[in-house]
C-alpha cells in the first residue's frame, strides 16, 4: 500500500516539476532587449518608448496583423513595461489613417467621474489643495483605455482575434522583465510617493532599485486575462470594477461602479488643416493638441522658415510669439466640446488667424500681461506611431497624466491609477501640474472629460501618407510636435535629425521661452534677449517618436532622450 503511495507521489511530482517548468518557460522574463534609435524598412514600421512593446508590435504586424492591431497590442504592452505612462487605468486619443486616405480618430480620455464637482478641489477658503488633484484615489477619472481599445478592435482589427493582442501583455505581467537605468532611477526617485498613496506593498516598491532588476505585475496579469476573455466587461464591470471601487472606497476616491459601466470612447471627426500644401489630420476637443497645432501652423505659414534658418533668433521669435498667442487661446476657449461651445470653426479661419498676429513686432517681444485671447465674433504620457504594410497609419498619445499616474495601485488589480482630474483648471488662473492655467471652459463638471495637449498627428501630401508624429511633454507636446513637423517640412532634415534636433518652448504664461540645454546659439539667445524675450533653461523637452515615408521607404526615429525604440522590416 505505503510502496504504491511512494510510486504515486514520484509520478505525481515529475508531472507537477514538469508542468511548473513548462509553465515558467511560457512565462520568461524579458532580459536581453536593448534600444535602437532610427531605422529604414521597406514595408512596416513600430516606433514606441520601450523596446519590448515596440517588438509585440511588430510581431503582430509579422502575423499579418494591421496597424490597429498592432497599436492595441503596444498599448496593452506598454501598460506593463512602461508603468510611468503606458496604462490600463488612463486614457488618450489614436489618431488613424487607412491607406486609401480615410481618416478617424478615436477619444479614449478619462471622464470625471458623475460625483465630481467644479470647487472638488478647493479648500473652506477657495485656495486650490494641488495635492488631491495630482496624487492619490481622487486625482483619478474614470478611466478609458480598454473602451478604447476594444472600440477600435471591433471597428478596424484585421486578424479579428482579440486574444492574440494581449496574450503577449499577459505573458510580459507574469514573467516579469528586466528594467533599464532610466526606470530604476525613476522608481527609485518615487518610492516615498509609492509608499505614501498606496496601503499595500506594490510590484513598484523596493529600497533601492538597479538597472537589471526583474519587476513582474501578477495582479496586472490576471486583470490582463480577464480583459483577455471578457472584452470591455473583463475592466468595467466584475472583478476589476469591483477592485477600482474597493481601492476607491479605502479613502478619498468617488469612482463608481456606474461610471465605469457608463465609459464609453468616442469617435470623432478628425480635425483637418493644411500648411503649404501638406494635410495635417489630427485631434480635435478635448485634446487641444489638434486645434493649437493648427493654428500655430497657420499663424506662421505665411513666412519664409527655411530662409530665416533652424533655430536661429528670427525663427525663434516667430514661432514663440505665435505659442503666446496660441495659449492664451488654450486657456480662454478650450475644454470638452461635449460641454462648452469650443469655436473651433473661429479659431482656426485664416482671418482671425490674421487678426491675432496683426501686433506681430519682427523686432520685439511682446508681453504675455498684454496679450489676451482672441473673441469670438458673435501638465508622463507616452507616444508609439505605427505603419503596417498596406500604408495604413496609427498615431497614438497615451497618459495616466504625471510620471506613474496618481501612483496608487488599484490592490487585486494591479494598475496605476490616473491623475488627470489635474488637466482641468481646478480653479480659474491657477496654474495645473504643466503651469497651464484655464478657465469656464475647462472647469471640472461631471462626466466631462479634462482638456488635453495630446497631439497625435498624421500627415498627408498628395494624396499619400507623409508622416506618423507624437510626443508626451504636457503643456510642451504642442510645441515638440510643431517643430519636428516644421524641422522636415522646411528644414529639410531627416526624421532622425528632426526628432533629436534640441528644442524650445513657449506658453504665453510663464511669459519665458524655455529651452534645452543645447537648444538656441548663444548668439541666437543674445539677440533674442535684446528683443526683451527671457529665455531659462530646462531639461528634456518631449520625448517624440516619427515615421516619415520618403522615396517609397519607411525612416523612423525613437527619441533619444528616453529608452524609446524604433524597429520595422
Ligand atoms: O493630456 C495632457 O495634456 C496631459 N495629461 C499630458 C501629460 C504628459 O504629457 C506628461 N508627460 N510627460
Amino acid at each position: 500500500m505505503f510502496k504504491n503511495i511512494h510510486i504515486y507521489h514520484a509520478i505525481f511530482t515529475i508531472i507537477l516539476v514538469y508542468f511548473l517548468t513548462s509553465c515558467k518557460s511560457h512565462v520568461r522574463s524579458i532580459t536581453d532587449y536593448s534600444s535602437q534609435k532610427s531605422i529604414q524598412a521597406d514595408h512596416a514600421m513600430v516606433a514606441s518608448a520601450h523596446p519590448i512593446a515596440t517588438k509585440i508590435g511588430l510581431d503582430i504586424l509579422k502575423k499579418g496583423g494591421n496597424a490597429v492591431d498592432a497599436a492595441i497590442a503596444v498599448q496593452f504592452a506598454l501598460a506593463v513595461c512602461y508603468p510611468n505612462a503606458g496604462n490600463i487605468g488612463g486614457g488618450g486619443f489614436m489618431v488613424l489613417r487607412q491607406s486609401n486616405g480615410d481618416c478617424a480618430t478615436l477619444d479614449f480620455r478619462e471622464k470625471a467621474p458623475a460625483k465630481a464637482h467644479r470647487d472638488m478641489f478647493l479648500d473652506e477658503e477657495g485656495n486650490a489643495i494641488i495635492e488631491k488633484s495630482q496624487y492619490g484615489r481622487l486625482a483619478a477619472g474614470t478611466p478609458g483605455t480598454v473602451d478604447g481599445m476594444v472600440q477600435a478592435f471591433e471597428k478596424y482589427s484585421k486578424l479579428k482575434n482579440w486574444g492574440i493582442l494581449i496574450q503577449p501583455s499577459i505573458d510580459l505581467a507574469a514573467g516579469g522583465y528586466a528594467i533599464t537605468q532610466r526606470e530604476a532611477d525613476n522608481l527609485n526617485e518615487e518610492q516615498n510617493n509609492f509608499i505614501k498613496y498606496n496601503r499595500f506593498d506594490t510590484p513598484f516598491h523596493k529600497n533601492s532599485w538597479k538597472k537589471g532588476d526583474i519587476i513582474s505585475h501578477p495582479d496586472l496579469a490576471k486583470t490582463l486575462q480577464r480583459i483577455k476573455k471578457r472584452g470591455r466587461s473583463g475592466f468595467y464591470e466584475g472583478e476589476t470594477a469591483k477592485c477600482i471601487v474597493r481601492e476607491m472606497n479605502a479613502g478619498g476616491g468617488i469612482i463608481s461602479l456606474e461610471d465605469l459601466k457608463n465609459y464609453r470612447a468616442v469617435w470623432r471627426a478628425p480635425l483637418i488643416t493644411t500648411y503649404k500644401g501638406n494635410k495635417i489630420i489630427g485631434m480635435p476637443p478635448p485634446s487641444s493638441g489638434g486645434l493649437c497645432l493648427s493654428q500655430l501652423l497657420k499663424m506662421i505659414e505665411p513666412y519664409n522658415l527655411s530662409q530665416m534658418g533652424f533655430q536661429s533668433a528670427e525663427y525663434v521669435h516667430l514661432i514663440v510669439e505665435a505659442e503666446r498667442r496660441v495659449y492664451a487661446d488654450r486657456a480662454k476657449h478650450m475644454g470638452d466640446a461635449d460641454f462648452y461651445p469650443v469655436p473651433v470653426k473661429m479659431l482656426i479661419d485664416s482671418t482671425y488667424i490674421s487678426s491675432r498676429m496683426v501686433d506681430f513686432d519682427k523686432s520685439k517681444a511682446s508681453i504675455s500681461k498684454n496679450i489676451t485671447h482672441g473673441s469670438a465674433q458673435s501638465e508622463e504620457t507616452t507616444h508609439f506611431c505605427i505603419v503596417d504594410s498596406e500604408g495604413n497609419a496609427a498615431s497614438v498619445t497615451t497618459t495616466l497624466n504625471g510620471s506613474y499616474g496618481a501612483f496608487t495601485v488599484v490592490k487585486g488589480a494591479g494598475f496605476l491609477l490616473n491623475n488627470e482630474m489635474d488637466d482641468f483648471s481646478i480653479k480659474p488662473g491657477t496654474p495645473n501640474m504643466y503651469g497651464l492655467i484655464g478657465s469656464e471652459a475647462n472647469k471640472i463638471e461631471p462626466n466631462k472629460r479634462m482638456l488635453s495637449s495630446m497631439t497625435p498627428t498624421i500627415i498627408e501630401k498628395d494624396g499619400k501618407l507623409l508622416m506618423v508624429v507624437g510626443t508626451p511633454g504636457g503643456s510642451t507636446i504642442i510645441t515638440s510636435v510643431l517643430q519636428t513637423i516644421v524641422n522636415v517640412l522646411e528644414f529639410d532634415m531627416t526624421i532622425a535629425d528632426a526628432v533629436h534636433a534640441p528644442r524650445f518652448h513657449h506658453q504665453w504664461v510663464p511669459d519665458h521661452i524655455f529651452v534645452e540645454k543645447s537648444a538656441i546659439y548663444q548668439s541666437a539667445r543674445e539677440q533674442l534677449k535684446s528683443m526683451g524675450h527671457s529665455i531659462k533653461e530646462r531639461g528634456n523637452i518631449g520625448r517624440v517618436e516619427g515615421i516619415l515615408i520618403k522615396n517609397g521607404k519607411l525612416q523612423g526615429a525613437a527619441d533619444i532622450r528616453g529608452d524609446d525604440d524604433v524597429r520595422g522590416f
